[in-house]
């Protein structure tokens, strides 16, 4: 069970970082390019929502059935997590969290907005936003 949903979580993040990175430059060059937002713009961001999504669901389970998850904490207690168990058990989790917590607040907010200029922008900023977080703390060590 365990080496099953660390090779999801694993396999699935390329996926869902391609899907996230398409969806922030896309929204860059629609907000310098000025030009409409149009269903397949939508439809970009959507895919990234729905990527971003998936690992999130992946994660948690992930975080359950892991030795380097809540189980790490059980084990060593806060005090005694090292610099790496840190970031798999605490770090990791938390700021992914915040950061698909920032890409939803964003999709949401497109949806009453009513310029193609202000969406672009919504998603650039929080998209973008989300995938920095995303990328300052993923365990690039174990993942290459
Ligand atoms: C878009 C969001 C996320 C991305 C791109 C991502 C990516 C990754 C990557 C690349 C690894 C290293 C995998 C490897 O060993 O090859 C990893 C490990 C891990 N992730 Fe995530 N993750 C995300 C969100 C989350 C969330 C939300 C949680 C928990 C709530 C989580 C929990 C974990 C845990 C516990 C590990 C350590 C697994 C182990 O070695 O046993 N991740 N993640």
């Amino acid at each position: 069970m365990y080496e099953f949903i660390q090779k999801a979580h694993s396999g699935f993040a390329y996926l869902a970082l391609l899907l996230l990175v398409v969806a922030v430059v896309n929204s860059i060059m629609g907000m310098s390019s000025k030009k409409e937002f149009t269903f397949k713009d939508r439809k970009i961001a959507l895919f990234g929502l729905i990527g971003t999504h998936t690992q999130l669901l992946i994660g948690l389970i992930l975080y359950f059935v892991s030795p380097n998850g809540l189980n790490m904490i059980k084990l060593s207690g806060m005090g005694g997590l090292t610099t790496e168990s840190r970031l798999l058990a605490l770090e990791h989790p938390l700021v992914n969290i915040i950061a698909i917590a920032l890409i939803t607040i964003g999709w949401v907010k497109h949806k009453k907005l009513i310029t193609s200029e202000s969406k672009f922008k919504t998603f650039s900023i929080y998209y973008g936003l989300g995938l920095l977080l995303i990328l300052s703390r993923i365990p690039w060590k174990l993942w290459f």
